[in-house]
């Protein structure tokens, strides 16, 4: 099965990326996470990369067709893979297209992630990331055991650079200016399956395989579940 996960920042991509990755076998590919660890290692793509990421800005889209592409060249994606955080503008769903077309293979569902700004903004400000796995925590809604300790590895927990108040906000503008069209272009396609973003994350994780599960018992039978 290949997926998308789309959604505003803080919408839970990440999150329930990581969850749908794991119950489906499939592999997940974060752009963010990508582009986060080249910024990291000081490579030639981390210093193309990290003016735009600070200002809350896209990264120009042939960096980051260019990073698909070789992910998709690699191969070893199991059953398929959910692309974390890619396509974001019109321009990479086309060139998606392409890549995809190319091997004769399609998007099953673009998962779209809908909910409130405020709460947007409360789960970013409070995000702390694992510098060592990348696991996610909530300093409120998902605490680690230990203050600023990864209870899965024991690694530090940090911030994210573009965890600001003001970065956010651009972060925002930028994906209702130019992510929001990639939701309607595949809509036209009838491929998006909204889920309310709003509630515990395993409520959340459940909705999405309900309403993935119930699509693929839908293309199997060829009639809608009842
Ligand atoms: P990216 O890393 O993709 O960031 P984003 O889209 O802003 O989304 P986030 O990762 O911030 O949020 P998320 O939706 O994953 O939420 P999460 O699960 O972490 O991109 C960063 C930057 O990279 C971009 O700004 C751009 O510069 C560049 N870039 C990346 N891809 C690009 C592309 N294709 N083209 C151009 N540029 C690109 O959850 C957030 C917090 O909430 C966590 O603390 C979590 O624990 C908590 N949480 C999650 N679910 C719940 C819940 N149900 N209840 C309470 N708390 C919750
Ligand atoms: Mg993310």
């Amino acid at each position: 099965m290949n997926l998308i996960i789309i959604g505003p920042p803080g919408s839970g991509k990440g999150t329930q990326g990581k969850l749908i990755a794991e119950r489906c076998r499939i592999l997940q590919i974060s752009t963010g996470d990508i582009l986060r660890e080249a910024v990291r290692n000081g490579s030639a793509l981390g210093l193309k990369a990290k003016a735009s990421m600070d200002r809350g800005d896209l990264v120009p889209d042939e960096v980051v067709i260019g990073i698909i592409e070789e992910w998709l060249m690699q191969g070893n994606y199991g059953k398929g893979f959910l692309l974390d955080g890619f396509p974001r503008t019109v321009a990479q769903a086309h060139a998606l297209e392409r890549m995809l077309d190319r091997r004769g293979w399609a998007i099953d569902h673009v998962i779209s992630i809908e909910i409130e700004r405020e709460e947007l903004i409360r789960r970013l400000m409070g995000r702390r990331t694992c510098g060592r796995c990348g696991a996610m925590y909530h300093a409120l809604f998902n605490p680690p055991k230990k203050d600023g300790i990864c209870d899965q590895c024991g690694g530090s927990l940090y911030q994210r650079e573009d965890d600001k108040e003001e970065t956010i906000r651009s972060r925002f503008d930028v994906y209702s200016q130019q992510t929001g069209p990639v939701i309607q272009y595949y809509a036209s396609k009838g491929l998006v399956r909204a889920i309310n973003g709003v509630g515990p994350i395993d409520d959340i994780f459940n909705r999405i395989l309900e309403v993935m599960e119930g699509r693929e018992a839908y293309a199997k039978r060829g009639s809608h579940p009842s």
